[in-house]
């Protein structure tokens, strides 16, 4: 690790905007002046950009640590904000989205036909018995109505759980579960992968067969058609999108909220074997959102079509598809399906069909672009693109050269952004019109953000050295809590660092000798798979939920296209070894994690070995797994109580 990190600090590569992208730009180095002369101030002006029902008089509360408020006296509606505003300005329109599923069927929606439809559907939640601070779960594909849906809740002051559609039956139940959710809103399915993948016996199946769970909180179930497919059906219960959105009334005027009204829970994996209900308001977060894409992103709502490539299931999606790119009125494409279906070339083919100008996406789909070769963008015209964005896991410079060079012709700046579900919104970052880039660097701190990096011990480690991520400073998009779990809440992220008062973020990161932040990974028991984020824990506990199964460790091994991918080590029951094929076994188990969790879960490889490392203690030491997987020489077994064991599992894995 340590030496493949001296390499990427000697990275000496160094792009400066051209004289004519730092002309037109929004973000501008009087921002971090502004930030650094007084940073509330800087905070509150930037909270101003909204529209505010009742103006607030109070920025940022830090007066009982870690809980934070900011604006908490104003009142605002998000949905308002990021609709009925720009009808008002005279831009109803513009488009909002341009939608495109994946057999190529198209919906151009412009801001006054979103606003319509968000209103009809406030209406219908409202009728179906959902009132302000009720969570309503939504599990559905890229579609319009996915976006509509999260807006809506916003807009009578519920709150929202967006369930990603690639989680299975089981981890939808129990996020809905343990929201306590009212209502799920899903469609028939959606399309990935040039076919119908079904949504809506997930939801059947999460609801159904409750056994000893929680009670039934769900009332309803809303049901958008997308794909025809046939759906069980539910009476009383199951209600079709297409029969009551439309004949539902238009007229609903958006009720203000207090600043600090919880919008949404976002689940995300931690280093237990149950996923986080990360907490964020409306004021805080929506300034940050709105801000950061703006300056980072760059954008020119009059002339800009905005493509962020994530799924509404992931943070990426909350903040930088819906309400970043909406609240700042901003044309955005949103896309159904998968980049290589029905061809390899798919994403190129919507930037030049759609003139997209400015692209954010996760280094994951750059690696594979990568691999397929150049002559895949090369068949299309990529000459709109001006501004390029990287998020979710490290970008190595090569890939980063990549994209500069094959898709960005060498002409448009890179802003590779550091952040979290936790953070809400972006934390370090380039300003695209102001740094000089360094490939593989996320590089600077945003105006108004506080980041470091430190020891174990707290101890700042200074240019040149290396150690913990932390934010030393609150910011107006911080989680609020974990759902339900105050205690965990202060556990996870602040006690480490309760005397400095820092947030401790979880990633290892290095300071080079211009002060820049090299990311290097996590630190503790999360990996990064794809840019998605899984728990080892979570993992290992669906494995020895599985009959099979003794015992299982699991590890991140390094992978050149995911970043990360899932590798398990697995002790099975003699009963079970007698009877299958190891072969057998490993592929049984991996289709079982697909379905407890969700296929990006699914491991990679699965080795059946016959014990597995652990401390005299009986902690598993899954950094010398870790070796295994990756193919190196097993480091330093000394502190195993039985030190042959390693050998044998080197052995069995070859
Ligand atoms: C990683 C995604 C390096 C990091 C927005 C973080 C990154 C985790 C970057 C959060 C980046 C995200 N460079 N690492 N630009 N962006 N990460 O919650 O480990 O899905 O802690 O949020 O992704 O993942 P999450």
């Amino acid at each position: 690790m340590s030496s493949q990190i001296d390499h990427l600090l000697t990275e000496t590569r160094r792009f400066a905007p051209s004289a004519e992208f730092a002309a037109a730009a929004i973000g501008t180095a009087d921002l971090y002046a502004r930030a650094a002369e007084d940073r509330e101030a800087f905070w509150a002006d930037q909270a101003r950009e909204l529209h505010w029902h009742t103006p607030f008089t109070k920025t940022l509360d830090w007066s009982n640590p870690p809980f934070a408020t900011w604006f908490e006296d104003g009142e605002l509606n998000v949905a308002y904000n990021c609709l009925d505003r720009h009808v008002e300005a005279g831009n109803g329109d513009r488009f909002a989205l341009l939608w495109e599923g994946e057999p190529g069927d198209e919906r151009r929606v412009t801001y006054a036909e979103l606003t319509d439809e968000v209103k009809r559907l406030a209406n219908v939640l409202t009728d179906l018995g959902v009132e302000a601070g009720d969570r309503v779960a939504i599990y559905l594909p890229m579609i319009p109505e996915a976006v509509a849906s999260m807006l809506a809740v916003a807009r009578i002051g519920a709150i929202h759980s967006v369930v990603f559609g690639g989680f299975s039956a089981d981890s939808l139940r129990a996020r809905i579960d343990d929201a306590g959710a009212k209502l799920v809103i899903t469609s028939d399915g959606g399309y990935r992968k040039g076919r119908v993948s079904p949504l809506k016996p997930a939801v059947d199946q999460a609801l159904g067969d409750r056994g000893q769970g929680p009670q039934e909180s769900v009332e309803h179930v809303l049901v958008v058609r997308r794909t025809e497919n046939e759906v069980s059906w539910t009476e009383g219960r199951d209600v079709w999108y297409h029969d009551v959105v439309p004949a539902a009334s238009a007229d609903h005027e958006a009720q203000p909220f207090p600043a600090e009204n919880p919008l949404f829970i976002l689940y995300t994996s931690g280093t237990t074997g149950k996923p986080k209900g990360i907490l964020h308001t409306s004021g805080g977060y929506l300034t940050q959102a709105a801000f950061t894409n703006k300056v980072v992103h760059d954008l020119h709502p009059e002339t800009d079509v905005y493509w962020c490539t994530a799924d509404i299931g992931w943070i990426t999606g909350h903040s930088y598809v819906t309400y970043g790119p909406l609240a700042n009125g901003v044309t955005q494409v949103l896309y159904e399906g998968t980049p290589d279906t029905p061809h390899p070339g798919r994403w190129w083919e919507l930037v030049e069909k759609y003139g997209v100008t400015i692209l954010y996406t996760a280094p994951t789909a750059i690696r594979s672009f990568m691999k397929l070769g150049r002559q895949v963008p090369e068949k299309f015209d990529l000459s709109s693109l001006r501004l390029l964005g990287s998020v979710g896991e490290p970008i190595n410079p090569e890939a980063w050269m990549w994209y500069r060079h094959v898709i960005g012709g060498d002409r448009t700046p890179i802003v590779d952004t550091w952040w979290q579900t936790e953070t809400g919104a972006m934390m370090v970052s380039a300003l695209p019109g102001v740094t000089e880039t360094k490939p593989g660097s996320a590089q600077v701190p945003l105006p108004g953000v506080g980041v470091d990096v430190v020891d174990d011990s707290g101890n700042k480690v200074g240019n040149g050295g290396g150690g913990l991520l932390v934010l030393t400073k609150p910011w107006p998009s911080m989680l609020r809590g974990i759902w339900g779990d105050p205690e965990r809440f202060k556990e996870t992220y602040w006690d480490k660092f309760e005397q400095q008062g820092y947030y401790f973020a979880g990633d290892g990161a290095r300071l080079d000798e211009d002060g820049d932040v090299w990311f290097l990974g996590r630190v503790d028991d999360v990996m990064n798979v794809s840019g998605h984020r899984l728990s080892t824990t979570e993992i290992e506990s669906a494995l020895v939920g599985n009959e099979a199964v003794a015992e299982a460790a699991v590890v991140g091994a390094s992978d050149e296209t995911t970043g990360q991918a899932v590798v398990a080590f697995v002790i099975v029951k003699q009963s079970y070894l007698d009877q299958h094929s190891p072969e057998g076994l490993a592929d049984t188990l991996r289709k079982w994690v697909g379905e407890q969790i969700g296929p990006i879960a699914r491991p990679r490889d699965i080795y059946i070995v016959g014990e597995l490392p652990k401390t005299r203690s009986g902690k598993i030491m899954r950094r010398l797994l870790r070796d295994v997987a990756e193919g190196r020489e097993v480091g330093d077994t000394t502190t195993l109580a039985d030190t042959a064991v390693m050998s044998v599992i080197s052995a069995q894995v070859k």
